[in-house]
């Protein structure tokens, strides 16, 4: 394989604190080694229209806080066609980028390993998205920060349902994957959770809303938007016949999810992982995502990422489970 001397970075599929954090230290890495970098707007749609231009230092200056991400994203229908994707190399070429690096969940992985497949072009995948729902991760850049963002809606939540004695069901995002809804309801203290991973029973959550309704008259009730049950809306109308006299509310959060100023732990996790990919493609390496198991950066085939859901932490499950309060 030739020396990697101009990179591509960019970030695609849904937006994730941290996604800056990243950017910056892919620019600053590379630029210290002595690459150039380029950077793709709005992911691959960004790659087929020639949205590319070459980033600086002061490009990524200020920029490690914010949410969002300053290259923009989108979801391309155009680069699942074979037509959008040689457009996309022809524009790489133009550019003489010979190698990317892409940010975001596994159907930005996928895309990554048609451009390997198809034309040979290297590329590094990191995980960049909310739902923690990538293989070969324990945590994906963005999760930790929409965690801490549902906690603090949460808590806001539980003064105004425990000032009425209200049963609130409070929906969360996560696509099929329920690590947001069950670890958020964890650090919430809520009542309980209802996740995609387990089949939500709805006279058995009856029983636990009065139980828990008995000394505290009010409960938070996590629903994981992908639940086998529906979301909270559907899952308040279905349990309400067995709840007589109940005083019932759902409450949809939204992309509110997915904004805001990145945790520490994002940054740190975004920033490890933007140098490391530097360092893999400056090594000759491709067709690898990055993944931090425990405290350690590892690699995988980027395959890995992209080979569906991923089971939620049982543990986290029996935690709360024995956190239940029992008629
Ligand atoms: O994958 C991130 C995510 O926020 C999911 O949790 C959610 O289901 C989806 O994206 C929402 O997508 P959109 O912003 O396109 O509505």
């Amino acid at each position: 394989m030739s020396e990697v001397k101009r990179i591509g970075v960019l970030t695609s599929g849904g937006d994730a604190p941290g996604m800056n954090a990243c950017i910056r230290a892919v620019v600053k890495a590379a630029i210290g080694k002595g690459l150039k970098v380029f950077g793709i707007e709005d992911g691959y749609k960004g790659m087929i229209e020639n949205r590319i231009k070459e980033l600086s230092y002061i490009d990524v200056n200020n920029v490690i806080h914010l949410g969002g991400t300053i290259l923009g994203t989108a979801r391309s229908e155009a680069f699942k066609t074979r037509e959008g994707r040689e457009k996309a190399v022809a524009n790489l070429k133009l550019h003489q980028i010979d190698a990317l690096i892409l940010i975001g969940g596994d159907g930005t992985f996928a895309g990554g390993m048609a451009l390997t497949n198809e034309f040979d072009v290297p590329v590094i995948g990191l995980p960049g998205t909310i739902d923690n729902d990538i293989h070969g991760t324990d945590f994906t850049i963005g999760y930790d920060t929409c965690l801490n963002t549902v906690v603090e809606a949460v808590d806001k939540i539980r003064d105004t349902a425990s000032s009425h004695h209200r049963v609130f069901f409070v929906e969360v995002m996560g696509r099929a994957s329920g690590y947001i809804a069950l670890n958020s309801a964890i650090a919430s203290g809520a009542e309980s959770v209802l996740i995609p991973e387990t089949v939500t029973d709805i006279p058995l959550l009856a029983k636990e809303i009065k139980d828990q309704n008995k000394g505290i008259r009010s409960s938070i009730i996590i629903v994981a938007e992908g639940d086998d049950e529906g979301g909270a809306k559907e899952i308040m109308a279905k349990v309400k016949p067995y709840l007589e006299g109940y005083d019932l509310r759902y409450s949809i959060l939204g992309h509110i999810q997915r904004g805001g100023s990145p945790s520490a732990f994002d940054r740190i996790l975004a920033t490890r992982m933007g140098v490391k990919a530097v360092e893999l493609l400056v090594e000759g390496k491709k067709s690898l995502m990055i993944g931090q198991i425990g405290r350690d950066l590892v690699t995988h085939n980027i395959l890995e990422g992209t080979t569906g859901t991923v089971p939620n932490d049982d543990s986290g499950i029996q935690l709360l489970e024995s956190l239940l309060t029992k008629g």
